[in-house]
């Protein structure tokens, strides 16, 4: 049987892009998108899992007005749906734009993983890229890691680096970014999927 993945967005969904054609093209094996949350309507993530034909849950944070716990308990339930659970599968948050409460992210320990868009553990949290301007770092870069219920401090899979320009803005270091983080996300993927992935305390060895 495949690894069954969920994966969780917000948005544009180019990470999510990259792990269907990853799967397409055969550079992630033995796994299939079981299904796409994402947790806002009418955002492109969800026309790209419809363009691949993975089947897509809109969970509208903005307009379920649901306390996190309660919203936490239906994403649980929609991901069990496709045999995703704390003992199964894996769920991908790609550019996911909600805080998970340490109910789900305990659950899902050891089976639920993020790409932050700066090498953890600097600028954790939102604008990761503009901190990175700021702050005038030569090199920057992106970060695959298994979440725990502090943000962005899970043990880290694996971290791609780019350079940061001299003339570089927030919005040509996102993209320099973005391309390292659509390597980097499969890639981390594909190790989860072939059980090459094991957690010892803070430090992910790569079998
Ligand atoms: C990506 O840059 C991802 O690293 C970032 O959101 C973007 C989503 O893009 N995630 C975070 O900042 C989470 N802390 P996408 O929707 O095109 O994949």
């Amino acid at each position: 049987m495949p690894l069954d993945i969920g994966v969780l967005v917000s948005g544009r969904g180019s990470n999510l892009e990259a792990i269907l054609d990853s799967i397409a093209h055969g550079r992630i094996t033995g796994a299939r998108v079981s299904v796409v949350v994402s947790s806002a309507s009418g955002v492109r993530a969800v026309d790209v899992a419809r363009r691949f034909g993975v089947d897509t849950v809109v969970l509208d944070a903005a307009s379920l007005r649901l306390s996190r716990q309660e919203y936490d308990d239906l994403l649980a339930e929609q991901l069990a749906r496709k045999g995703i659970s704390q003992s199964d599968g894996l769920v991908v948050l790609a550019g996911f734009d909600r805080i998970l409460g340490a109910g789900f992210v305990n659950k899902f320990a050891g089976r639920l993983i993020n790409v932050h868009p700066a090498l953890l553990p600097s600028f954790k949290g939102l604008h990761a890229q503009r901190q990175a301007v700021e702050y005038g770092v030569k090199v920057s870069g992106c970060t695959v890691h298994f979440v725990v219920a502090d943000v962005d401090a899970g043990p880290i899979i694996l971290q791609k680096a780019v350079e940061v320009k001299d003339d570089d803005d927030e919005e040509s270091l996102s993209e320099r970014i973005l391309r390292a983080e659509h390597e980097a996300l499969p890639q981390a993927i594909q190790m989860f999927a072939t059980g090459r992935l094991k957690v010892n305390g803070r430090r992910v060895v790569v079998a």
